[in-house]
């Protein structure tokens, strides 16, 4: 952003702070921040790697708010979005968020003033390929909170969901305002070319307006290349809008020859002039194109709402189906969650679930579901531990991190050492020792994931449950027809009573039996899986494992919670400890086995040997529970839309990791049924797609 320069200056730079414009193996390089005094005497970030300011050292909010939100009409077009409506925003340089948490306060007030943005919701992708490191950008962001307080309320949360440095897209959520924020970490250009546009899916998403915020061209031209012109294009509708505080030759080229008509209109502060433009050539050809129009805008452009489903059906309330329910009623749609018995039932029930990555090497990272996934867990169980508190409900997660002693692990010490430490460290071996709590055992080569914990799904499930859009019914779903206009799901209820429903359209979340209730679903791997858990004596518990370890298996104590008791047999607000797992192919019994106590006992001793002494050889009051895990044979979940269907869905297939991967593929389910861009690239959508190649074969 440009405006008054201290010292440094867009339109003098350095040539010695020119970027690095590579971003080798993915590994994300992080701003370096030099510090001056504006013309107030504030304390101002300037980039240490293009040498330009990041906001106007005369007042940035000013600026921000006059370039970008003013001469994209936001406080008129926001204001009067239909309820349920989405606006996408897409900003090239994230920075300091201080664009993002002015279109915030701005979207805040609104919604405070107009009852019928209640249910209407924004949608802000930023890109960013040398993000601020969270201390330089916690720095930043409480001179600004001090600047201008209103932003303070703003900032707090920003800051707790800021990811870690790692390539690819992070999804934020703040529930309560309706908001969502797509970080994608990494280069523009990549970034939007990966954004998924699928225009066989309707609607079909499109940005409603653009911040183009590169440094100055002359400082940095990779912010206004003919390649991030032609992706802008892309991914804009007739009557998109963008504004930049810059009025260069290069940007006013690249607007006009990507299908924008612009205006040169008088820049912020003393700033004669900067660019305003409209997409009047769209490359979409979609008729449903436009999701709002400018305030000054004379065309009577269709909207998607009539596209988006009022009320759709989930069938499974594992942790599959929750998460689906619970992304579509954040979404203002009205959701029937059917389980044949009860919600947990299935796989998803155990008394706690580790919260966990596989990890791969960095250079995968960005389009690593499973990441991905585990840090939009990470962030989401965190926040639903707010609203269980509020609900005087358990934690949801209990964050205690987790150690992996690597004798399973498709990652050495080597490459853990390119992740940031707070996603994936190696700790000394005094301090494996004093978090592990193990005394005689090598723990020198080890994976330490700080973000890592237990999950409570009892918690989870009350929390969802409490949401006043989802209604949860006992129905054995036994048929699903689509028809113009609607689907019927039928089923049975517990009084064996033929129910029927219908809605808009139905998500299949019933794992391995999603294929007996429509057969285009792949007839996945069925993996039986036996937890089993005791009560340790105050002396066992002393020599137990502290938090959660990863071996083979994986074992870690917990304290069990009140209501934890409805789903298993635990002595509620008692100590237990937990192993686990067995693997059994093809076999969908759910009966407790005491070989496959024995079969997670011995996994933990040969890890541990010291354990040997330490869990109890007689397993007679063990407790367990078995369930069945569903896995295809590319391992990649199944999530999309079904072929020749336009009204059913499926999330399934999670394999072994269903509490790190669902609650990411459920917000890209419900992007995709609602017509939003997806966290996920379209190579990834592809890799999940219920429709893709590898799903062709039966299994034999
Ligand atoms: C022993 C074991 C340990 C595990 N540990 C972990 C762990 O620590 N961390 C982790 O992330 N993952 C773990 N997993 C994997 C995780 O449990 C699964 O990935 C996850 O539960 C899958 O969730 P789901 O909702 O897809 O399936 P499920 O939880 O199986 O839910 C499917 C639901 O569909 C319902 N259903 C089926 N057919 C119908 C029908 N016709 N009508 C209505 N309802 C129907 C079922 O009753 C069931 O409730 C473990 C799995 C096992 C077996
Ligand atoms: C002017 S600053 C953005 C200021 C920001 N909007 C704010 O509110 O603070 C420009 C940003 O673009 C980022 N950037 C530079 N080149 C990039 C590229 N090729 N892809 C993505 N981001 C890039 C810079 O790191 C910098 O954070």
């Amino acid at each position: 952003m440009s405006i008054m320069f201290t010292s440094a200056s867009k339109e003098t730079p350095d040539s010695s702070t020119q970027s690095k414009n590579t971003n080798a193996l993915n590994i994300i390089t992080p701003a370096k921040i030099n510090w001056q005094v504006d013309d107030t005497g504030n304390q101002v970030p300037v980039s240490g790697e293009f040498g330009d300011v990041y906001f106007s050292h005369a007042d940035g909010l000013a600026e921000s708010r006059y370039v970008f939100l003013a001469y994209n009409q936001l406080p008129e077009r926001l204001a009067n979005l239909a309820p349920r409506q989405c606006f996408t925003i897409a900003e090239l340089g994230f920075g300091t968020g201080l664009n993002l948490l002015a279109t915030w306060l701005l979207w805040r007030q609104l919604r405070e003033n107009h009852p019928q943005l209640a249910t209407a919701r924004l949608h802000f992708i930023t890109t960013e390929k040398f993000p601020i490191p969270l201390a330089d950008l916690t720095h930043i962001l409480t001179l600004w909170a001090q600047r201008a307080p209103q932003l303070a309320e703003l900032i707090a949360p920003l800051l707790a969901a800021y990811p870690p440095l790692i390539a690819g897209s992070h999804r934020l959520n703040f529930f309560d305002d309706n908001l969502t924020v797509d970080m994608w970490f990494g280069d523009a250009a990549e970034s939007l070319a990966r954004l998924a546009l699928d225009i066989s899916i309707k609607p079909t998403p499109y940005v409603d307006a653009w911040f183009l915020d590169g440094f100055a061209p002359s400082c940095n031209s990779t912010l206004w290349a003919e390649n991030i012109f032609a992706q802008i294009q892309r991914l804009s509708c007739p009557n998109t809008t963008a504004a930049t505080y810059s009025s260069a030759g290069i940007v006013k080229r690249g607007l006009r020859e990507n299908g924008f008509e612009i205006s040169k209109v008088k820049g912020f502060g003393r700033k004669n002039q900067m660019l305003t433009a409209v997409m009047t050539e769209a490359a979409c050809l979609s008729e449903n194109y436009s999701q709002s129009k400018p305030a000054n805008s004379t065309h009577n452009t269709p909207t998607h709402s009539n596209l988006k489903p009022d009320h759709s059906i989930v069938i499974g309330a594992g942790v599959s189906g929750l998460l689906t329910a619970w992304s579509l009623a954040n979404r203002g749609v009205q959701v029937t969650l059917l389980d044949k018995s009860a919600p947990l039932a299935g796989a998803s029930g155990n008394p706690r679930a580790l919260l966990a990555p596989k990890m791969t090497p960095i250079h995968h990272v960005d389009e690593h579901l499973h990441t991905m996934g585990y840090l939009y867990s990470s962030r989401l169980y965190r926040v639903l531990n707010e609203t269980a508190a509020q609900q005087n409900i358990a934690p949801i997660l209990e964050p205690t991190g987790a150690l992996d002693l690597l004798i399973k692990a498709n990652i050495g010490t080597e490459k853990i050492a390119d992740y940031p430490d707070d996603m994936a460290t190696t700790l000394s071996l005094l301090q494996a020792q004093d978090a592990s709590g193990l005394r005689t055992q090598d723990v020198s080569e080890n994976l330490y994931l700080p973000q890592s914990g237990l999950v409570n799904p009892q918690a989870l499930k009350d929390t969802i449950l409490n949401h006043p859009l989802i209604h949860f019914q006992q129905l054995a779903v036994n048929n699903i027809s689509e028809m113009e206009g609607h689907v019927c799901v039928e089923g049975d209820n517990q009084n064996q009573e033929l129910v029927s429903i219908t809605a808009d359209n139905v998500v299949v979340c019933a794992a391995f039996e999603s294929h007996q209730l429509d057969q285009r679903i792949f007839d996945c791997r069925k993996i039986r899986g036996q937890l089993s858990w005791f009560t340790p004596t105050a002396e066992q518990f002393a020599s137990l494992p502290k938090i959660p370890l990863k071996y083979s298996g994986y074992c870690t104590p917990f304290t069990a919670q009140v209501d934890d008791g409805q789903l298993n047999d635990v002595i509620e607000c008692s100590p237990q400890f937990l192993l686990g797992a067995s693997f059994i192919r093809n076999d969908t019994d759910t009966d407790i086995r005491e070989e496959e106590h024995q079969i997670s006992r011995n996994k933990l001793v040969t890890a541990i040997p010291e354990m040997d002494s330490v869990i109890p050889t007689d397993m007679s009051l063990w407790q367990g529970r078995a369930g069945v895990r569903t896995q295809t044979p590319d391992y990649h979940p199944i999530v999309g839309q079904l072929i020749d269907s336009e009204r059913v869905w499926v999330m399934s297939a999670m394999g072994a990791k269903g509490y790190a991967i669902a609650p990411l593929c459920a917000e890209a389910l419900v992007d995709m049924m609602l017509g939003s861009f997806t966290p996920l690239s379209t190579a990834m959508l592809a890799r999940l797609s219920p429709n893709r190649t590898r799903l062709q074969t039966p299994l034999t």
